[in-house]
């Protein structure tokens, strides 16, 4: 867990400038462990150096995986095969991060041996019960604190496949199940509440397994093999988004983001920006490691406020916390329905959203899936991310229109997806700078 760590965020001049966000948390993940079960030594460039993709890597290595780093953003993995990963004595810590502790629960399922999965203090707050039935179906059995982790994965218990459907839209539920359909007898099937990112389905097929997958869908045969495969990992569009709405909202900004992934399954907040008025350009597109990948040009632009499709929720999962800051600088009212998953993130993002926008002045009315947001003048004031990687960014975000400087408490997580936030935000025109605790006081 890292020291605590304040922000105080003051509005500025227009932001000017080209970044590269870093890589995309989503594959990293998922590249370290479809290589870990391989067969040969797969290459992973661009890696997310962030808190939750280090905490997988070093899990892999506790189940006997050599991880090396050539160079910051870079792993070399030496693959043990699917039945090569040895048991570990000490519990495994995934930190904050859910897609870590969810996709390793299917993953474990199917090992010979038992497995402890452990988190922080978020972590171990979030709903399990998402992967602990769909893997019961399967055969495995996974004990948990009242349906919360700590996850004691008990090893040995064969797999057969099923075809599953999912109750709620979630890549994590169906990368679980996935990765415990390559330990079953039989063809694993899932079809989603909803289409959500295809990653791990894409991986799988670069990895070599034979799979077939189209939006909402995918089934796959278990007990076949990998084999070692190097990864590029684009910028995370997770991550791309602050920017974007940054140089939306700020007056005479212009912004190049590089190499920014662009998975149709992570791109709702482009088509709901543009809907509000954002002047957002896709320039170079091309492909990066199969992924859709490009350059996007973002300048200032008036907003006004929409209602969100629901059929955009999904693919915008991660970008309420930044839709909610956009929402507050638009004219007129931004209606969100649909998005209760936004309750059970690493914080209740609905709830830390509208309690501090609020204290910057904003009419923010909370619904048990969503928000209604009344478009307004921010002031300045104190804010808590209640260790919200996501929503510390967001407020540092909603400070460059404040007419005063925001404090923002409890940022230290935003290391968990975003290393370097502050310095790349400073690099283009942000005044961002850790408070004092005098600050804070
Ligand atoms: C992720 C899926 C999403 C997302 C998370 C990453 C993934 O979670 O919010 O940040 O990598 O599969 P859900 O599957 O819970 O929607």
């Amino acid at each position: 867990m890292s020291a605590r760590l304040d922000w105080i965020s003051h509005a500025g001049a227009a932001l000017r400038g080209s970044l590269r966000v870093p890589g995309d948390k989503s594959i990293s993940h998922r590249a370290l462990m479809l290589a870990a079960l391989a067969h040969g030594s797969s290459r992973v460039s661009g890696f997310l150096e962030g808190e939750d993709t280090r905490a997988t890597a070093r899990i892999l290595q506790q189940l006997g995986v050599r991880i090396t780093a050539p160079s910051t953003g870079e792993r070399v993995i030496d693959g043990v095969g699917l039945h090569g990963l040895r048991a570990s004595a000490q519990p495994l810590d995934c930190g904050n991060a859910g897609t870590g502790m969810r996709l390793l629960a299917g993953l474990l399922a199917g090992q010979d041996f038992d497995s402890v999965l452990i988190g922080d203090a978020s972590l171990s707050q979030r709903p399990m019960r998402r992967v602990i039935e769909p893997l019961a179906a399967l055969g495995a059995r996974i004990d948990s604190s009242d349906g919360r982790p700590p996850l004691r994965i008990h090893g040995g218990a064969p797999l057969r496949a099923r075809a599953l459907r999912t109750a709620i839209a979630s890549a994590q539920v169906k990368s679980a199940i996935l990765l415990a359909g390559l330990y079953a007898d039989g063809v694993t099937r899932v079809d989603e509440a909803q289409p959500t990112r295809d990653y791990t389905e894409r991986m799988l097929q670069a990895f070599g397994w034979p799979i077939e997958f189209g939006p909402g869908w995918v089934a796959l045969p278990g007990r076949q093999s990998l084999h070692a495969c190097d990864v590029q990992v684009p910028g995370d569009f997770s991550s791309a988004a602050f920017f974007i709405v940054a140089a939306t909202l700020v007056p005479g900004s212009e912004l190049l983001l590089r190499d920014v992934g662009l998975n149709p399954r992570r791109t709702g907040l482009i088509e709901v920006l543009r809907a509000m008025g954002a002047d957002i350009r896709i320039e170079a597109p091309r492909q990066h490691g199969g992924e859709p990948t490009a350059d996007l040009r973002v300048r200032h632009a008036y907003l006004r406020g929409i209602e969100v499709p629901r059929e955009q929720v999904a693919d915008m999962i991660d970008e309420f916390p930044i839709l909610f800051v956009a929402a507050a600088c638009a004219t007129g009212v931004t209606r969100v329905h649909g998005a209760a998953e936004l309750r059970v993130k690493e914080s209740d993002r609905i709830a830390v959203m509208a309690s501090g926008l609020r204290a910057l002045g904003i009419d923010v009315q909370e619904n048990p899936d969503g928000a209604l947001i009344q478009g307004g003048s921010l002031r300045g004031g104190a804010v808590e991310s209640h260790g919200d990687h996501r929503c510390a960014m967001s407020f540092a975000v909603a400070a460059l229109r404040a007419s005063a400087p925001v404090r923002i408490a409890d940022c230290a997580n935003v290391a968990t997806s975003f290393p370097g936030f502050e310095a790349l935000a400073r690099g283009v025109g942000f005044d961002l700078h850790v408070a004092t605790q005098a600050q804070m006081a």
